[in-house]
């Protein structure tokens, strides 16, 4: 016993020693998104196939409004080692917005994140400048954003992917000066839900270039904190090779998400990677 703690202590210094960056204390995250899926049966179902699992990086899980509060009761079993996030929020405080929620709702059901300018709402016609509003309002209520960017398929083939999530990269921090709450995470339009993952060399270049961005208005220190998560197609069998990529820190993760074969598999190839 003793001799196994003292090679994980010497495994973690060397880790320490070998990189020399603030990056290798990143812990990784993975994130579930479910979308407008689950029910509250299916939700405990789910958390069934979870218990007893070691989580050996941070894991969350966003489901939809209605089921916030029944899976908050159902994470209790956990003991803090899955989190509680949303999909979306409204910028205002409160007042007459019929069918929004505001970070507050989301704060006081203890959500530690909220998905911000995922593309399905970004096709619905939500803006950069909403994004914006929306990052500032949940950082300032105490929520960690779930930035998302990520470039159309035509955008790829132009080869503009790096230009455009810069972009929505500045948008959606315009006005931020303390980045140390934020999670960005890249996911290429072309790759959600179609199955066919960015490789990971792809994504490593994008990741690179985020990471570069943030250091430049940031400086290095602050951007080597922000988890930078991979989202699209992330499924158990390419988990792994996307997690030992140095930049990509975690996963945002939608079918995959939704059953606890599936979510566990590609928990498991984080906690490897
Ligand atoms: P996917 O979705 O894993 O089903 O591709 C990812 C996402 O949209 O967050």
């Amino acid at each position: 016993m003793e001799q196994y703690i003292r090679s994980l202590v010497e495994k973690s210094v060397q880790g320490v020693l070998a990189d020399g960056t603030i990056n290798s204390s990143r812990r990784k995250l993975v994130i579930g998104n479910w979308k407008m899926n689950m029910s509250i049966e299916e939700s405990a179902l789910l958390f069934e196939g979870l218990r007893g699992e070691e989580q050996a990086c941070d894991v969350a899980v966003c489901p939809p409004f209605p089921l916030l509060y029944p899976v908050k009761v159902m994470l209790a079993q956990f003991q803090d080692s899955i989190a509680l996030g949303a999909q979306n929020m409204h910028w205002a405080e409160k007042g007459a917005h019929t069918g929004e929620v505001s970070a507050a709702m989301l704060k006081e059901l203890d959500c530690r994140y909220v998905i911000l300018g995922h593309s399905e709402r970004r096709q619905a016609g939500e803006t950069d400048e909403e994004v914006n509003l929306k990052v500032k309002q949940a950082l300032a209520a105490g929520i960690q954003p779930v930035l998302c960017v990520g470039e159309t398929k035509d955008e790829r083939e132009q080869g503009r992917s790096g230009e455009v999530v810069v972009s929505q990269l500045h948008a959606g921090l315009d006005g931020v000066e303390d980045v140390s709450s934020a999670v960005v995470a890249y996911e290429p339009v072309w790759a959600i839900g179609t199955g066919l993952a960015a490789t990971p060399e792809q994504a490593q270049d994008v990741h690179r270039t985020i990471r570069e961005t943030l250091a430049n208005q940031y400086g290095a220190s602050a951007a080597s904190g922000v988890p930078l998560l991979y989202g699209g197609s992330v499924k158990p069998d390419n988990a792994l090779s996307l997690a030992v990529m140095d930049d990509i820190d975690g996963a945002l993760v939608g079918g995959a998400s939704l059953n606890a074969v599936d979510f566990k598999g590609v928990i498991d190839g984080f906690t490897r990677g």
